[in-house]
């Protein structure tokens, strides 16, 4: 046991990566509905006291270290701004949310000839062997490709699931544009078992449905936050030679309207949209693969969290698509599904107006492209646990999404 736990400290200390501690550090709700709050949530993120978890447009969740607690709750109180503190201190919903199986448990799983579970957030490596068993179990109608590298040379892993048929639709699902919603692979990847395992059995839309899912598009992003920075969102790769600030904002880096609102040009910012559109390997992968593919997407859906939302476009800005009611209409079907099944509560519409304008999606982009039904659905949950959602989510949250998927799918297959 020794020598193991040794390599690994070395191997730790080589890297010179140390993860980062959030004991202390708390996230607040504030309402935004007054004017001049948001400058001032702009100048604390400026000079680094808060960073930003989530919101919409009328409330914002802030993330405030520790060591800024004093000076952030100086400034409210000198500006009158109310706020609710829903997480105390972050560093224990960390510690508690993604807790190892046990022994026995893992022993069972690991027969299986993958490790995948919904009963833990994976590393990258058990999300790809997952998929990798995935195609030599099921050859006839699974395949995996890899269709580009990550900046820090990881495989973009897209499995395919299809019988073939030449009548089949197209649909395409991604996750973990995001680093840190770690539910968004973990809903995916449900969906890949839930169709891979069943297939014989499934519904006829899901049969004559030809899959694409890529569920992590940013694996280095990814991987940052298991081992260094639970609460990393953009990539990782560095902005300039200097290295000041890594990291572009994949969902602010696609090639339409980029560079708009709600995309920072300064690179250390959360949603820094890149030197130019598509200038990051992964979401260049991504467009590429599905502009030199010969298919035809009927729908693009990319998962995110939190919020509970089905977004449609645009996101650039404030205006819509000339066909945004059947988008609409389709969106509310789906969250009624999802409500119906199990419980939780979707808000539709666009995304700008929902939301906040944001330029560079991959959501727009993909409308851009003729995708009809081009959705981001950020999943649970509402701010509670935000982005530190317990894993004994995973099952209920990718369960009720299948339910909204369906739903999607047969108003695809009636077109
Ligand atoms: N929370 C997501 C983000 O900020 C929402 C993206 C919605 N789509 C868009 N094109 N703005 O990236
Ligand atoms: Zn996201």
């Amino acid at each position: 046991e020794e020598p193991a736990v040794l390599i690994l400290k070395a191997a730790d200390l080589t890297k010179n990566e140390v993860k980062i501690d959030y004991t202390g550090a708390q996230v607040w709700k504030i309402s935004t509905n007054k004017t001049g709050i948001r400058p001032i949530l702009t100048r604390l993120r400026r000079r680094n006291l808060i960073s930003t978890w989530g919101g919409d447009h009328t409330s914002a969740d802030i993330l405030v270290k520790h060591d800024a607690i004093e000076n952030v709750t100086r400034v409210f109180k000198r500006e009158n701004i109310a706020y609710d503190v829903i997480i105390e201190n972050l560093q224990k919903r960390i510690d508690e949310e993604n807790p190892p199986l046990s022994p026995e448990e893992m022993e069972l799983h690991d027969r299986r000839g993958h490790r995948m579970t919904w009963k833990q957030y994976h590393r990258l490596e058990d999300i790809h062997g997952f998929m990798d068993y995935l195609a030599k179990t099921y050859p006839s109608i699974i395949s995996v490709k890899t269709i580009g590298k990550s900046y820090e040379n990881r495989d973009l892993k897209i499995l395919r699931i299809s019988d073939g048929k030449s009548t089949n639709k197209a649909v395409f699902i991604d996750g973990g544009i995001h680093a840190r919603e770690w539910i968004s692979p973990a809903t995916v990847t449900y969906f890949i078992n839930q169709f891979a395992e069943n297939f014989d059995v499934e519904s006829d839309d899901v049969k004559n449905t030809d899959w694409y899912f890529l569920p992590v598009v940013n694996p280095d992003g990814y991987e940052h936050t298991h081992t260094v920075d639970r609460l990393w969102r953009k990539n990782r790769k560095p902005s300039n030679v200097a290295r000041v600030c890594s990291g572009t904002d994949l969902n602010r880096n696609f090639g339409y309207r980029w560079g708009g609102k709600g995309a920072s040009s300064n690179p250390c910012s959360e949603t820094f949209r890149g030197r130019a559109a598509f200038s990051e390997p992964e979401s260049k992968a991504l467009a590429d693969f599905i502009t030199t593919s010969a298919t035809n997407f009927s729908a693009y859906l990319t998962y995110h969290s939190y919020g509970q939302y089905l977004l449609y476009p645009w996101g650039y800005d404030n205006v819509v698509p000339p066909d945004y009611k059947e988008m609409d209409a389709v969106g509310k079907a789906m969250a009624q599904a999802i409500q119906s099944t199990g419980g939780s509560t979707y808000s539709v519409g666009s995304s700008s107006r929902l939301l906040y304008p944001a330029s560079g999606g991959s959501d727009d982009w993909a409308k851009s492209r003729g995708i009809k039904y081009s959705y981001t659905i950020e999943l649970s949950d509402t701010g509670r646990y935000g982005f530190i959602l317990p894993v004994s989510y995973v099952e209920p949250v990718a369960k009720e999404n299948l339910a909204g998927l369906r739903v999607l799918l047969k108003q695809i297959h009636q077109e």
